[in-house]
């Protein structure tokens, strides 16, 4: 029988998390998501090189230690820096130059490609199906502010057709390993970007189904969860390359049929995704010749007060971004009443680091001797897990993974649309979109 599965790709600056949803589950639509026999969900973005037999390994290999071995982290942020002809910042930390005539966007199709091939794998495996009778969709996740650059949206969508075309028309096996030789990389990146050319350009609602902001998608939980009740929020995802921000306002009605209070509507005020994020603090961190401080920021800082000094302008940053979004929707409505009282929501790895976390208590106005003392703080609220997620290996899912799977989540369910609005009284009204046929149409049928 044929499954019918849409992949959310978080393809992240250090990790990729990926849940696939099963649209026609018995008993009911399903989200699952990929991780391996020991509850890890976490597929590392970075890749090495093997300077000797000039090979590359996807997934994380630990390459360190020998002189082999050149080690590339940030692929992501390095790809949006080449595309942009390095005008800009995004990518911090040591820079290791790729071999000579291998650029980011070669390694970044390989890895989509890679991530793409072993969640394949993962589906067939869990239905028990063989290759043919999954008809996969794939969405991405990009920083809101790489989706509202042309550019850049042009870029990723270029990365995330040309790996879909690699799974649909390549032998899995040359990727499935994690290893590829550094001619066949660049061999195969040429192939799909030019099979990818000869394709229609997608519209703007398809280009939707293949990229979506990370902003949204880690919405689709707030609107979905039974304990998120109506009010203005902002939300924080504090990864390791950027922080994205936003300003939204979650509405219900009271629904007589039922007698129950139904969420009805949901806009945007004002987003922001700065290149700001972990690899801040681990770039200082590295300086100082610290070694494994990847995902022990926490303790680290904890340990380290000066570091955590020297820190603070980074974790300045990432609340600037929340401070700039919460600026764009005051600039909509210059009154401060409408927007003082909010909660906020934090994501990401940045969530674990108590510095940070403490920072985003801190109300986002930047008047904020306005506020009284109560109200320039605000609340962080829990995140909870959504009752149609679960794991694809049956390992239960605990609070502390929430914060960097609830973006996959939203993409893999990827009909919610939450719109920008220009003032506090234009609330879109969503029609249930959680009841509503969703169309599927497998890309290879487009
Ligand atoms: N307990 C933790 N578990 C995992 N990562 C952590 C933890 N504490 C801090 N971190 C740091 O958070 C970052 C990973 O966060 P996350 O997975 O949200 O980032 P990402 O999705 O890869 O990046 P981005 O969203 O910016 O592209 C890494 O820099 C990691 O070192
Ligand atoms: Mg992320």
């Amino acid at each position: 029988m044929i499954k019918y599965i849409q992949l959310g790709l978080d393809y992240g600056t250090s990790s990729a998390k990926m849940v696939f949803r099963d649209y026609q589950a018995v008993g009911g639509e399903r989200s699952y998501v990929i991780d391996d026999i020991n509850g890890d969900y976490r597929v590392p973005t970075n890749v090495a090189f093997n300077k000797k037999t000039r090979e590359f390994v996807f997934g994380g290999h630990e390459a360190t230690g020998t002189d082999d071995w050149d080690v590339y982290y940030s692929i992501k942020m390095r790809l949006a820096e080449e595309i942009k002809q390095h005008d800009k910042k995004y990518y911090y930390g040591e820079i290791i130059s790729f071999p000579d005539g291998v650029s980011a966007r070669d390694i970044a199709i390989a890895t989509v490609w890679y991530l793409a091939e072993l969640a394949h794998l993962r589906i067939e495996k869990f239905y028990g199906a063989s290759r043919n009778d999954i008809k996969l969709q794939i969405t991405m996740g990009i920083p809101m502010s790489f989706f509202s650059d042309t550019v850049l949206r042009e870029g990723f969508l270029e990365v995330i057709r040309s790996a879909y075309w690699l799974l649909k028309h390549q032998d899995g096996k040359i990727i499935r390993g994690g290893l590829l030789s550094i001619d066949r990389l660049q061999e195969l990146s040429e192939q799909a970007r030019n099979e990818v050319q000869k394709k229609r350009v997608p519209d703007t609602n398809s280009v939707r189904d293949w990229l979506r902001t990370e902003a949204e998608s880690a919405l689709t939980w707030a609107f979905t969860s039974p304990n998120i009740k109506q009010g203005l929020y902002a939300k924080a995802d504090i990864g390791a390359g950027t922080t994205n921000a936003s300003i939204f306002r979650i509405t219900e009605r009271h629904d007589a049929t039922t007698g129950r209070w139904q969420k009805d509507g949901f806009a945007f005020f004002g987003a922001t995704s700065d290149a700001v994020g972990m690899d801040c603090i681990d770039e200082i961190m590295q300086k100082h010749g610290l070694l494994d401080f990847r995902s022990n920021e926490d303790s680290m800082l904890i340990s380290h007060p000066d570091l955590s000094v020297e820190c603070g302008k980074y974790v300045n940053l990432m609340h600037e971004a929340v401070e700039t979004a919460w600026g764009i929707a005051y600039s909509k409505q210059k009154d401060v009443n409408q927007w003082k009282t909010l909660n906020i929501f934090v994501f990401g790895g940045g969530s674990q680091v108590t510095q940070v976390r403490n920072k985003m208590t801190v109300h986002p106005y930047v008047n904020r001797n306005c506020l009284s003392a109560a109200e320039q703080v605000i609340k962080i609220i829990a995140l909870d897990k959504p009752s149609d997620l679960l794991t694809a290996s049956g390992a239960s899912l605990v609070d502390k993974d929430l914060p960097f799977l609830l973006v996959a989540y939203g993409l893999s369910n990827n009909r919610l649309s939450i719109s920008e609005v220009k003032n506090p009284s234009e609330i879109r009204t969503i029609p249930p979109p959680f009841q509503m046929e969703r169309s599927f149409v497998p890309f290879d049928e487009m």
